[in-house]
């Protein structure tokens, strides 16, 4: 199947189950296909070649990081719930993508604990209440030159005030706000 007949699938999928399940573990969040879209330009115009996701879901985020990195390029993606790994893995099969997808399940506070590589470009769309427990870790885990990318932006600004507050009080970091789906913050961290 092609990919972007796979991704509108997707799309249906999401948005109907989000509209049916009560749990929010239940739903899938998924980012809007603008943002994908939005992502796929970001990760080619970087030239990025590793990319960390906090927060896959079903993966639909992820098809998008991973269909825009080179052949070698590898996207590690972080889920805490079962249930959803087990869905990312078929999803990422189908789209034939899983080579260049490294799914992590672990709760992302014990992921950073452990972590020592660097990566190009850092997604976040999590639970946003975690943010600060990892601030540190998050901005070390960003190469020179890399790209944070936090989603929720406008849709949650009070929510995550405190932390884009921290990346933005850092001389390190360039930021803009961009009203592309929920809303994206940016933050380029100085080469
Ligand atoms: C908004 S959804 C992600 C949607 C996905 N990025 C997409 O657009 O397809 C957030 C996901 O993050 C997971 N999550 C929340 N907090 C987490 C944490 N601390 N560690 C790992 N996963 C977490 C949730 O289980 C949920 O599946």
């Amino acid at each position: 199947m092609l990919l972007n007949n796979f991704l509108a699938e997707l799309e249906k999928q999401g948005s109907e189950n989000d509209a049916k399940v009560t749990e929010r573990k239940e739903k899938f969040l998924n980012i809007t296909r603008d943002t994908g879209e939005f992502l796929a330009v970001l990760v080619k115009a970087t030239k990025a070649h590793d990319i960390l996701e906090i927060g896959t879901s079903n993966g639909y985020s992820t098809l998008w990081l991973a269909n825009s990195l080179p052949e070698t390029g590898n996207v590690t993606t972080v889920e805490a719930l079962p249930h959803k790994i087990a869905m990312a893995k078929r999803n990422f099969a189908t789209a034939n993508l899983a080579h260049k997808i490294s799914l992590i399940e672990s709760n992302a506070v014990d992921f950073f604990q452990q972590l020592k590589q660097q990566f190009d470009i850092i997604f976040l769309d999590a639970d946003r209440s975690q943010y600060m427990l990892f601030a540190a870790e998050v901005i070390a885990a960003l190469k020179p030159g890399g790209l944070l990318i936090i989603d929720n932006a406008v849709s949650h600004e009070s929510e995550l005030a405190n932390f884009i507050e921290h990346i933005k009080s850092q001389s390190i970091f360039t930021t803009a706000l961009v009203p592309v789906g929920k809303g994206e913050f940016l933050a380029y961290k100085q080469a």
